[in-house]
C-alpha cells in the first residue's frame, strides 16, 4: 500500500504524512534580513530558521554589516546564504538584488518581505513626505519585490509570498501610530489580493500579523512611547498589555513564517497569521 504523503491529496493515507516542514533546495529571499541592533530580529531570525530547514537564503538589507552578520550565523551552523545589499523601496535596487540573487541560487522559490518602518503620531504630526517615505519601504518595496518573483513563480506553478504586517494594521494600538498603520494594512489588503489573483498558478500569498515583539528595534522606539520610563520599565509595560504576560519573541514569528513558507501550508492562502500571544482579542 503506498502512503499517500501529496499535499493536495485527500485520500485516506496508509499512515499519516510526516509534517513537510523542510525547504529542502528552495530559495528564499528575505527582504530586511539585518537587524535594527544587536540580537535577533524577525528577518533574522526567519532567515536562521529558514536555512536550518534545508533553504538557501537570500539575505538583504540596506544595512550591509547587519546583513553580514545574518549571513555568518547562518554559514557558522552550515547553511547556505549569500549577503544582497541595497534598498528595497528604489526600483533599480530591486531589479539589481533579484537578478544578482537568481544569478547566485537560480529562481526565488519563497519572497519574505519584511521591511517595515513608521513614526508615531498622528494626522498633524505626519507629513505627506513622512507618509511617502513610509509607504515606500512598507509598500511600494512589496510590489516592486512581486513583480520579480510571480513570473518566474506563474512559470514553476509555485511560490510562497511572506509579507510581514503588524496588529497595528488591524487595530489601534493604543497610541498614534498613523503612518505605520495605515502601510501595514496595505500590506495585508496588498496580500490578500495576490493570494486570489495567483491562487491558480500555484503561488500562495500570506501575512503574518506580529503583535508585541521583543526585538532589538522596540529599544529605539517602544522605548518613547513609554516615556519618562527606562527600557526594562517600558520592556514591562509592553509585556504586561499581552494576555500571555509575555511580548514575542523573534522566533515566534519566524517559525509562522517557516510554516507558511513550506508545504505544510500547501492549502493555505490569501489568510492572515496573527502571532500575538492574545492581544488583539482583548477588549482594553
Ligand atoms: N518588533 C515588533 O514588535 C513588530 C511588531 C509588528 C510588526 N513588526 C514588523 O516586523 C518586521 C521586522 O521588525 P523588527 O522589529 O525585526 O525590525 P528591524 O528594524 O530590526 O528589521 C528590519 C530590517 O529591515 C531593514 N530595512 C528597512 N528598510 C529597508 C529598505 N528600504 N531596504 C532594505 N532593507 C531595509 C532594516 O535595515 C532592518 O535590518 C517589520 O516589518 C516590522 O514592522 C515588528
Amino acid at each position: 500500500m503506498t502512503n499517500r504523503s501529496n499535499p493536495g491529496d485527500s485520500a485516506p493515507a496508509a499512515r499519516p504524512p510526516a509534517l513537510p516542514l523542510d525547504l529542502p533546495g528552495r530559495t528564499v529571499f528575505v527582504a530586511g534580513a539585518g537587524s535594527a541592533g544587536p540580537g535577533w530580529s524577525i528577518g533574522r531570525a526567519a532567515s536562521v530558521t529558514y536555512a536550518r530547514l534545508g533553504a538557501q537564503v537570500c539575505v538583504v538589507d540596506r544595512d550591509a554589516a547587519s546583513a553580514e552578520e545574518t549571513t555568518a550565523l547562518i554559514r557558522a551552523e552550515g547553511g547556505i546564504a549569500e549577503t544582497f545589499t541595497g534598498d528595497v523601496s528604489v526600483e533599480a535596487e530591486v531589479v539589481r538584488l533579484f537578478a544578482a540573487a537568481r544569478e547566485r541560487f537560480g529562481m526565488v522559490d519563497v519572497l519574505h518581505h519584511n521591511v517595515g518602518i513608521g513614526k508615531t503620531g498622528g494626522p498633524m504630526d505626519t507629513t505627506a513626505d513622512d507618509l511617502d517615505r513610509i509607504h515606500a519601504v512598507n509598500v511600494r518595496s512589496l510590489l516592486l519585490a512581486s513583480q520579480q518573483v510571480l513570473p518566474d513563480m506563474v512559470a514553476r506553478g509555485r511560490g510562497a509570498i511572506i509579507a510581514i504586517s503588524s496588529v497595528a494594521g488591524m487595530r489601534y494600538v493604543g497610541y498614534p501610530h498613523l503612518a505605520y498603520s495605515v502601510t501595514k494594512a496595505a500590506v495585508t489588503q496588498f496580500t490578500r489580493m495576490l493570494a486570489q489573483q495567483y491562487a491558480p498558478h500555484g503561488v500562495r500569498a500570506n501575512t503574518v500579523v506580529p503583535g508585541l515583539i521583543d526585538t532589538p528595534r522596540i529599544a529605539t522606539t517602544v522605548a518613547k512611547m513609554f516615556s519618562g520610563t527606562s527600557l526594562d520599565e517600558a520592556r514591562r509595560a509592553r509585556a504586561a498589555q499581552v494576555p500571555m504576560g509575555r511580548m514575542g519573541s523573534a522566533w515566534d514569528v519566524a517559525h509562522a513564517c517557516a510554516f507558511l513558507a513550506s508545504d505544510a501550508a500547501a492549502y493555505v492562502t490569501g489568510t492572515e497569521l496573527v502571532v500575538d500571544g492574545g492581544i488583539t482579542g482583548k477588549f482594553v
